[in-house]
């Protein structure tokens, strides 16, 4: 077991300067953002022009007889993230900054942030002003989720899978299955639906066959996004470092983990027990009321509860229905303000975004934060010991590593409720953390002196995503069947922290202050730091995004932090002084009082100073050694 001490765990907060004037932007063209998959506009191409708004015409009720739960594919895809994901304002301000930094970098991002504009050719600068069709910023759509292919060809899959694939090897861009992420999507050039449904009794769709696909089900469908390398940099295993790849050609090596590893989502649950036997939940905390047997394997199992309703407004009719374990298009994760702020900012006959959604998508998102982690407290003499327990699908928190954090707060409360002493206060006006004071979890990415010296960008911790090639920290807490050999063969090894093999916890040790009665112990779960904001705000030289971001997110209360588990426990008095027995911080009458009336043979009293077993002379001589 690890035992870390807050303070071992406390990152110095270093003053990141967003505006650099002597800043030198990346020579990178489009070329070093190449990765394998199916490319724009391929053979036999039919548009994604079925937008989630045609889908909706039968996808989108509210009535479907389970009066519990909305189960409509459209209204609950409408209100996630990945729906959003080209109107997420956090991301277009982000794009700007990528792209001031590296020249066409914006086209990568595009890639898995809009796949369907980017699929119909549409991205081809890395400037956002490419997406100018209203489709392309329905995000990840219903079209293109259900156009992709198993990247393995098994008897299951439709036929014509053979050829789609055979495509790809004959133009050399088959990507490695060894290696997903970086957005290596397949996806079929024809406008046909495939999904995990064997069993459809009508085809509604017209000219568009449904296939069925068990890929839908696994969680490698889910790997092409949920795990992203930046291919600017390649590992240099002589001399442990990330080195500056030659410009204007793709990535030496195209091996995912050969490149920086900004998100290793999909890899970190890869090589977690979830992959390999899942983890039984007695609890039912994920997984909704529809699932088998408990067991969460794949990210569908936890992302994509099931329940019992209809996937079509037209459910009553004989030949369609309603199913016991319909797949909830949820996706709920960790944004808890962002789905706010594209309400706001966008027009809601195209986002689906109605209050109702954007209520239901936040109440979600916070259940989901507080079934990721169990916390234990426990006193122990004069230290309080807490341990958080990590029970989603990888690292708590995964993914995006730039602003996402969660702290533990505590407040020692005495007889009068008053706070002794707290740590991690967090200023809710300011949105400013006192990080100094207790234990956050979290990833800082950072930029090298060589970098530096190449870009003008100041060496140290950075929010320039795509110039950075180093892990201050990366203290986020493993998942349950961690090891360290397999996290580090990712890229995805804690830093600043140690876990041993098989920890999916961590441990903070407090000590209680004198006149402590109550400990009030919360951990806070925040989607976006505010320092992250400021930046995105300060070093955009090209565009208004980051002013935007930043106005959309003081708008939704500067991204106030959710809580994931709190719990109040009373305390026996901590006698930090010999003779303060009643922990009120001075040694006085009263505690003479309580010595007198313990008086004679006593195990384990609180007057038994020495410890003897019996409240004595010795101990009244302690006490009024110290008296006063
Ligand atoms: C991010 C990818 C993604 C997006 C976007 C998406 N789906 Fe799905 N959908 C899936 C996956 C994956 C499954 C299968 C889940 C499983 O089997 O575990 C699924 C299942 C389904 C099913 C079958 C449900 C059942 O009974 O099992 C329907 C119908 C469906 N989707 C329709 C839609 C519609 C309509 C939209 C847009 C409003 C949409 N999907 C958007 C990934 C997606
Ligand atoms: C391989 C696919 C992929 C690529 C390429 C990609 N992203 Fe993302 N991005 C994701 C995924 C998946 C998430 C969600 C992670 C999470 O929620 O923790 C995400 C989340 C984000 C967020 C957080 C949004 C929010 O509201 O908090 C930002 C900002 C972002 N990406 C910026 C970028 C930029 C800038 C680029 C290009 C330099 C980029 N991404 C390229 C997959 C990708
Ligand atoms: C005219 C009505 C209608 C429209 C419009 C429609 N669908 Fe469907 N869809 C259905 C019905 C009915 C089912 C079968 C539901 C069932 O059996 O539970 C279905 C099933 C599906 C499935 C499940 C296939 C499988 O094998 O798992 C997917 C995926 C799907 N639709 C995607 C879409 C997408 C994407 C759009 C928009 C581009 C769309 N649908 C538009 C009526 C429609
Ligand atoms: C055992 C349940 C479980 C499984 C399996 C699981 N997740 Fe999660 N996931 C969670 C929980 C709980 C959270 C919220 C805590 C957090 O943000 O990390 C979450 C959060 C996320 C987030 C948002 C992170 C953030 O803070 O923005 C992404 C993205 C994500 N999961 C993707 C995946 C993918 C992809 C897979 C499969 C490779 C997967 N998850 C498997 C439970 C699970
Ligand atoms: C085409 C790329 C793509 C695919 C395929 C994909 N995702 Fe995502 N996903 C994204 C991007 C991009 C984001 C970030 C959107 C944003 O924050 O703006 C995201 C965000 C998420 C989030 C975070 C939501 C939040 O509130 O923080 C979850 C959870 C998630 N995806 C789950 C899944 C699961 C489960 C699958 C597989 C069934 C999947 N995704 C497949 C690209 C993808």
């Amino acid at each position: 077991m690890q035992k870390m001490m807050w303070i071992a765990g406390c990152v110095v907060l270093l003053a990141i300067s967003p505006i650099q004037a002597d800043q030198v932007q990346l020579p990178t063209t489009t070329a070093d953002f190449f990765q394998p998959g199916t490319q724009p506009l391929p053979d036999g191409f039919q548009a994604f022009e079925v937008s989630s708004l045609s889908c909706l015409n039968c996808h989108q009720f509210e009535d479907d007889d389970n009066p519990d739960e909305i189960t409509s594919p459209y209204i609950n895809y409408a209100g996630s993230m990945m729906a959003q994901s080209a109107r997420d304002p956090v991301w277009r301000a982000a794009v700007s900054i990528a792209n001031q930094d590296a020249n066409g970098a914006g086209e990568y991002c595009i890639r898995c942030h809009a796949p369907m504009g980017w699929g119909s050719g549409r991205s081809t600068t890395g400037d956002l002003d490419d997406l100018w069709q209203p489709d392309d910023t329905d995000g990840i759509g219903c079209s293109f989720c259900h156009r992709m292919v198993d990247p393995i060809f098994s008897a299951e899959n439709p036929a014509q899978d053979a050829d789609i694939l055979q495509a790809l090897v004959d133009a050399g861009t088959y990507p490695d299955p060894a290696h997903p992420g970086n957005g290596r999507f397949i996806f079929d050039p024809i406008d046909d639906r495939r999904g995990p449904l064997d069993d459809v009794g009508i085809n509604m769709h017209g000219a568009s066959q449904i296939w069925h696909s068990p890929h839908h089900s696994e969680a490698s469908f889910c790997a092409p996004c949920h795990d992203l390398g930046n291919p600017v940099f390649t590992w240099n295993e002589a001399e442990q470092k990330y080195d500056v790849t030659s410009m204007d050609a793709p990535h030496p090596t195209q091996d995912v983990y050969h490149m920086f590893p900004e998100q290793r989502t999909y890899s970190e649950w890869l090589h977690s027990d979830f992959a390999d036997t899942g983890v039984y939940f007695p609890d039912g905390r994920f997984g909704g009321n529809g699932h088998p047997d408990g067991v969460m394997k794949s990210c569908q199992d936890c992302h994509m509860p099931k329940t019992y309703g209809a996937n079509c407004a037209f459910w009553y009719l004989p030949d369609i229905g309603t199913r016991p374990d319909i797949d909830v298009h949820s996706f709920a994760g960790g944004n808890t303000w962002v789905i706010g702020a594209v309400h706001d900012l966008w027009d809601p006959t195209y986002t689906g975004l109605t209050d109702d959604v954007v209520n239901m998508s936040m109440q979600r998102t916070a259940d989901l934060l507080a079934a990721a982690s169990d916390m234990d407290v426990e006193q122990n003499e004069a230290q309080l010991d807490i341990r958080v327990t990590n029970w989603s699908g990888h690292k708590l928190p995964t993914g995006m590593p730039e602003g996402r954090r969660m702290w533990l707060n505590v407040q020692y409360l005495n007889s009068t409720g008053d706070i002794v002493e707290e740590h991690g206060a967090y200023d809710w006006l300011t949105a400013e953390l006192d990080a100094a004071s207790t234990q956050v979890w979290e990833a800082r990415l950072g930029v090298s002196q060589e970098v530096s010296d190449l870009t003008g960008v100041d060496a140290g911790e950075s929010y320039h995503l795509v110039l950075c090639d180093q892990f201050v920290i990366d203290n986020r807490i493993p998942p349950v069947g961690f090891t360290n050999a397999a996290f580090e063969a990712i890229g995805a090894a804690p830093v600043g922290a140690t876990y041993a093999d098989g920890q999916h916890w961590s441990d903070t040790a407090y000590e209680i202050p004198a006149g402590s009665e109550t400990a009030v112990v919360t951990m806070y779960f925040q989607t976006t730091t505010k320092e992250f904001m400021e930046f995105l705000r300060d070093a955009n030289t090209t565009d208004n995004n980051g002013q935007e971001a930043w106005d959309a997110y003081v708008a939704r209360g500067m991204s106030p932090p959710v809580i994931m588990d709190s719990t109040t426990i009373e305390l026996d008095p901590v006698t930090d002084v010999p003779g303060d027995i009643n922990g009120d911080g001075v040694v006085g009458v009263d505690d003479l009082l309580i010595l007198l009336s313990q008086w004679g043979p006593c195990d384990g009293c609180s007057a038994d100073l020495d410890g003897s077993g019996d409240v004595g002379v010795d101990d009244l001589l302690l006490l009024l050694a110290n008296f006063g």
